[in-house]
């Protein structure tokens, strides 16, 4: 199994990340990593020990960076609600997060396993910068960064800026110039994924706690995405990343140069998608562009049906 770091904001979408790759024996999870995000890392952290509880897995988690490297925090309780995962009845951990650093763990495990750990982040890129920073050898070890953020066309968060990108505009600079393969997931490919009411009964009909945790979740998502978008379902962003690991056939990728906007004007927290190849500069990520949304969801049922 390909052995990954998640590296997450828990978060609806990351908390089904994380049920998905948890339960995918394609994977190794080494670790979860929390960062701050859609909520404070206080938060974030007790979310993923809740999601922990709930799968009854028993992977470590540690706590990240409380904060941008350079700006002030942003946050989307109006997405994901004051706990950061409102919606589902939350069940109090049994057990606490490891001592250790998130950065700590992320450099120890990546430099202990040469060219063999992909980092998995869903939210910010805060903690991936800083790893980078701490080891600079960690870009030569990595095997690759594979990510939630950007867009090859319009924001969420400002018209030009997708959320986690705009969370930390300069550690998204640091992670896509660092030389390590890039695979980027974009709102333009992850709004193809919305939980329609349909989808969302497909998960309930598992009978399962899990199943119905994941339908509790996505049915409390679906609120901000029909106020703000008129959509009647919420696209789960993070579980794209995840899905593609286990499942690259489900997407079609296109290579292209990614630039970080951290300048101050309207498009900071950009990621400026060199599409036409017009600056000549050799592209630094696979960008996915489309998914196959009914495999995705098939995926998806399929491995929270795994859960007992
Ligand atoms: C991203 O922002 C967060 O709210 C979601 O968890 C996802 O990672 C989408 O812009
Ligand atoms: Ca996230």
């Amino acid at each position: 199994p390909r052995k990954i770091i998640l590296d997450c904001d828990p978060g609806h979408d990351d908390a089904i990340a994380m049920m998905l790759a948890l339960a995918s024996p394609e994977l190794s999870v080494l670790g979860v990593t929390t960062v701050y995000g859609n909520v404070g890392v206080d938060k974030t952290t007790r979310n993923a020990l809740v999601v922990r509880e709930v799968l009854q897995a028993t992977v470590p988690v540690y706590r990240g960076a409380d904060r941008p490297l350079v700006r002030d925090r942003i946050s989307a309780e109006a997405v994901h609600g004051e706990s950061g995962l409102d919606g589902p009845h939350l069940p109090e951990p049994t057990r606490s997060e490891e001592e250790f650093h998130a950065v700590r763990f992320i450099v120890d495990t990546v430099m202990a396993n040469p060219g063999e750990v992909t980092l998995v982040p869903t939210g910010s890129l805060t903690n991936v910068a800083l790893a980078l920073r701490l080891e600079p050898r960690l870009a030569e070890n990595v095997r690759g960064i594979v990510l939630m953020g950007g867009s090859v066309d319009l924001g969420n968060w400002t018209p030009a800026a997708e959320f986690n990108i705009l969370c930390d505009p300069e550690a998204a600079r640091i992670v896509f110039e660092s030389g390590v393969k890039l695979t980027m997931f974009g709102l333009n490919a992850t709004h193809q994924t919305p939980a329609s009411p349909e989808r969302v009964a497909r998960l309930r009909a598992l009978g399962t706690t899990v199943g119905a945790f994941t339908a509790d979740l996505l049915d409390f998502f679906r609120g901000h995405h029909e106020e703000r978008y008129g959509w009647n379902g919420a696209p789960i962003h993070d579980a794209c990343v995840v899905a593609y690991l286990v499942r690259p056939d489900l997407f079609e990728m296109k290579s292209m140069y990614v630039e970080i906007d951290t300048t101050n004007g309207p498009s900071a927290g950009r990621t400026v998608c060199d599409f036409w190849r017009v600056t000549g500069k050799a592209p630094n990520a696979d960008v996915a562009m489309n998914i196959d949304v009914n495999g995705f969801y098939d995926l998806l049922v399929e491995r929270v049906g795994t859960y007992a």
